[in-house]
C-alpha cells in the first residue's frame, strides 16, 4: 500500500498531458510581499556577496541536454526510490529552518504538502515545530530529519533517538556549518527569531539566543565545530538509521564519508549561505558521484529551479535532488497547497522533459542524456 495520501500515486506515471506553467520569479515576488522584509532577508539571503546563490542556478543552466528521438514515450514514469523508499518523483524537500515565519502552520504545512506530492520532506532541526508533530502530519509518508551535532552530545543523542522513535527514515547530518557563514544581509537587516516562535528541538536557550542575537549566533554557539568523520558511525549506531552527509563538495570527502559508515551524501553548499567561494553544486556533482562509485546514494541541492535541472542532476548520477527556497516561497504564498502545487509542477513537467529527452523512466536517465560539449568535467 502506498504511504502517500490518495491520488499521489497518479503523479508518478502516465502520459504527458496539459502543460503547467509556473513562474518561480513571480512566486518569489509574491512571497516577498507576504513575508515582509525581515523574513524575506532570512530566507533569500546567503553568505558574503551572495555570488554563489546566482552561481548555483547558473551552473545548471550551463549544462546542456542531448535528446534522443524515436523512443516510445507515450507513458512516462517518474517513480523511483530514495534509500529504499518509493517516491513518486525525484524532487525532495531540502531542510530549511523556521517555517512558521512563512505560515502559521509552519512545518506541519510543509509535511502535508510534501506527502500529497508523493515525496520526502527533510525536516530541519531548527524547525519551529517539534519533530514528533511533523512526523504525524506526514501521515506515514517517508520523512527524513536533518541534524547538527550539538556541543551538548547528550542532547544530540536524545534528539537522534527521538527521531528514530518518531519514524523518520534517515538522518541528514549537515557538515558544512562548523561555524556560521558571514551572513551580511542578516546582520544588516537585524534578522532574528520573532519573539512568539520557538526552536523546540533545541534547548530553550537556543531560541532565546536566536531572538536576541540572530541565527548566526545559534550556529556558532550550539553546533559542535569539533566533529569529524569519526562521528558518523556513532550517529548511525545511536539512531539505527541510514545517515546522509549533507554539505559535501569534494570527491575525497565523499569517499571518506562512505568509508566512515554513511549511506550516502548530499552535494550542497547550503544554498550559498556558508562559503561564498565554494563551487556551484552542479560543477562538483560528477566528481562526487565518481568518488562514491555506487557505494551509496548521492543527492544534490542548490539552484534547482527547472525540471530540466532534475534531469541533468540524475544524468550526472544523482539519485534525487532537493529544493530549498522555492518551497519557502510556495509555503508563504499557499501553505500546504502551495508546497504540494510546487512539487507537483516539478513532477508534471519533469515528465515532459523526460519525454523530450527520450527517457521514459528514471532508470533511462544516464550520462548519455548530457550534451558532452556543455557538460561539467
Ligand atoms: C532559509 C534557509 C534555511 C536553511 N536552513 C537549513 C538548515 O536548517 N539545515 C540545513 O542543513 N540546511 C539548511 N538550508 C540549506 C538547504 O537545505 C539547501 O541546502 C539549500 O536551500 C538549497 O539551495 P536552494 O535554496 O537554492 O534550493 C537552509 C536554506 C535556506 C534558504
Amino acid at each position: 500500500m502506498s504511504p502517500y495520501p490518495p491520488g499521489a500515486e497518479e503523479l508518478g506515471r502516465g502520459p504527458v498531458l496539459a502543460p503547467r506553467d509556473l513562474d518561480l520569479d513571480a512566486l518569489e515576488r509574491d512571497a516577498r510581499a507576504q513575508l515582509g522584509e525581515m523574513a524575506y532577508a532570512y530566507y533569500s539571503g546567503g553568505a558574503e556577496d551572495e555570488r554563489l546563490i546566482t552561481e548555483n542556478v547558473g551552473a545548471w543552466r550551463r549544462i546542456g541536454l542531448s535528446p534522443r528521438v524515436l523512443v516510445d514515450v507515450s507513458e512516462i514514469s517518474t517513480t523511483t526510490t530514495v534509500l529504499g523508499e518509493e517516491v513518486m518523483h525525484p524532487v525532495l524537500v531540502a531542510p530549511t529552518a523556521i517555517h512558521r515565519m512563512a505560515t502559521p502552520d509552519g512545518e506541519l504545512a510543509t509535511a502535508r504538502g510534501a506527502a500529497r506530492a508523493g515525496t520526502v520532506m527533510t525536516l530541519s532541526s531548527l524547525s519551529n515545530t517539534v519533530l514528533e508533530e511533523v512526523a504525524a502530519a506526514g501521515g506515514g509518508a517517508p520523512q527524513w530529519m536533518q541534524i547538527y551535532v550539538l556541543r551538548d552530545r547528550g542532547r544530540t543523542k536524545d534528539m537522534v533517538e527521538r527521531v528514530a522513535a518518531a519514524g523518520y527514515k534517515a538522518l541528514v547530518l549537515t557538515v558544512d556549518a562548523p561555524v556560521s557563514g558571514l551572513r551580511s544581509r542578516e546582520i544588516r537587516g537585524g534578522v532574528h527569531l520573532p519573539g512568539d516562535l520557538e526552536l523546540p528541538n533545541l534547548a530553550h536557550a537556543a531560541a532565546a539566543r536566536a531572538q536576541r542575537d540572530g541565527f548566526m549566533a545559534v550556529v556558532s554557539r550550539e553546533f559542535d565545530p569539533s566533529i569529524t568523520f569519526d562521528d558518523i558511525g556513532w550517529l548511525a549506531e545511536v539512531s539505527g538509521l541510514p545517515v546522509l552527509i549533507k554539505g559535501v563538495a569534494r570527491g575525497d570527502d565523499a569517499a571518506r564519508s562512505m568509508e566512515s559508515g554513511a549511506a550516502g551524501v548530499v552535494v550542497s553548499n547550503h544554498g550559498g549561505r556558508q562559503l561564498d567561494d565554494a563551487p556551484a553544486t552542479a560543477d562538483v556533482l560528477a566528481e562526487v558521484v565518481d568518488a562514491v562509485a555506487g557505494s551509496g546514494e548521492v543527492f544534490v541541492d542548490g539552484g534547482i529551479r527547472r525540471p530540466s535541472d532534475v534531469v541533468k542532476a540524475l544524468g550526472i548520477g544523482a539519485q534525487a535532488v532537493m529544493v530549498g527556497r522555492p518551497v519557502l516561497w510556495a509555503l508563504a504564498t499557499g501553505g500546504d497547497d502551495g508546497v504540494a502545487g510546487l512539487l507537483t509542477w516539478f513532477a508534471h513537467e519533469l515528465r515532459r522533459t523526460m519525454a523530450l529527452c527520450g527517457t521514459p523512466s528514471i532508470q533511462d536517465i544516464d550520462r548519455s542524456v548530457l550534451d558532452a560539449s556543455r557538460s561539467p568535467g
